[in-house]
């Protein structure tokens, strides 16, 4: 089959290195199914691991935790959807059995375990499951990884309800685009900060009650605040002093979520924790629990974002646009041809 492989990592130069190769077709042993793909969608763990910046790295690997195929054979003693179904695939392999936290071997899909950026692969069955009849190829591919987290950070431990008012950090990423999505869906009020003017107006084409520009807005947490009492819920992967920021803008008795650190450490104000007596939770991909309400969200009512398709054979400009974080929405591979 034909696969993206990287054979080396480099701080500089990773999104160059991936390489579109053939490779043997993986096999379903006991226990797995084997999908066919059709699509794949990039996050920023691929480019991560390119640039040498994800723990753990074995190479040479197949990135990709996002895809969209079809059933193509079962390994033996495997149950899932027939021979044929359409399917996503859940990315967090090995969860465990608490909703609470994942166990500690639990892994995120593509490295070390083979990825979506291929023809084929070969997942446990209880790892594939039918995709949401409402949404097309590309964007079925688009939810796997970014909805999980998204849904597990704002419903699971941010327990959003229509009577919140969420603060979306960077709403330009992946995942938070997921957030904006389900939040205005459960009925909540949304305030979305971005770099970007052009984001911002997106943002607000899908839902955002107010829009609020961090770069060029000096004090924006100050504008924050001054919404609706502030914010009673804020989900943010930004880290640092946007973290900081953020903490200090929360309302009495609020909620902030954190799945990610992009932009390093925090350096944060214990008093505004304690004082306002906020819940500070931290929140990782999601269990099969998650993945199951999350895809039941995609009822007819609500659609991903997509910024781009691109070509198996054009995946370094795809990862130089994931690097960039110049995207609103996914960036998908054409791993099944156009
Ligand atoms: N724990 C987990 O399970 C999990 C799962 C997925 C992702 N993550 C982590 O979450 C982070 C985001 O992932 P992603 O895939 O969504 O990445 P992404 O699509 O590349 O998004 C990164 C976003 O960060 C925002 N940002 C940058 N500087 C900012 C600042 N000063 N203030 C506010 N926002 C800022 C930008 O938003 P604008 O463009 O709007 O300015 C940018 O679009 C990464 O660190 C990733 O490793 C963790």
């Amino acid at each position: 089959m034909r696969a993206v492989r990287l054979h080396e990592i480099d701080r500089e130069r990773g999104p160059q290195l991936f390489r579109v190769e053939q490779v043997d077709d993986p096999q379903p042993g006991p226990g797995e199914t084997l999908v066919k793909l059709r699509r794949a969608a990039f996050n920023r763990r691929d480019v991560f691991i390119s640039q040498g910046l994800y723990p753990g790295i074995q190479l040479p690997c197949i990135p990709g935790s996002d895809g969209v195929g079809t059933v193509a054979a079962h390994g033996e003693g495997a149950r899932g959807p027939a021979v044929g179904t359409r399917v996503v695939i859940n990315p967090t392999l090995g969860w465990g059995t608490s909703q609470r936290v994942w166990q500690r071997s639990a892994q995120v899909l593509g490295m070390p375990h083979q990825g979506t950026f291929a023809e084929y692969l070969a997942v446990p069955a209880e790892n594939v499951v039918p995709a949401p009849p409402s949404l097309n190829d590309d964007e079925a591919a688009a939810i796997p990884l970014a909805g999980v987290t998204a849904y597990r950070a704002l419903v699971y431990r941010g327990g959003c309800t229509k009577d919140d008012v969420v603060l979306i950090t960077g709403i330009g990423g992946g995942v938070q685009t997921f957030v904006l999505l389900f939040a205005k869906k459960i009925g909540a009020k949304v305030i979305v900060t971005s770099s970007s003017d052009e984001k911002l107006e997106r943002a607000k084409a899908m839902g955002a009650d107010v829009a609020i520009n961090y770069k060029t807005s000096e004090k924006w947490e100050k504008d924050v605040a001054a919404f609706d009492g502030g914010p009673s819920l804020v989900v943010d992967s930004a880290g640092g002093d946007t973290l900081a920021k953020a903490l200090n803008v929360t309302r009495y008795g609020g909620r902030v979520v954190i799945y990610g650190g992009t932009l390093g450490d925090a350096k944060i104000r214990p008093f505004s924790v304690f004082w306002k007596q906020l819940d500070f939770l931290g929140s990782s991909m999601g269990s099969p629990k998650d993945f199951a309400e999350m895809l039941a969200m995609f009822d007819g009512s609500i659609k991903p974002a997509i910024d781009k398709v691109y070509a198996m054979d054009d995946v370094v400009a795809a990862a130089e646009s994931v690097e960039r974080g110049a995207q609103f929405g996914k960036v998908l591979l054409a791993v099944g041809g156009a």
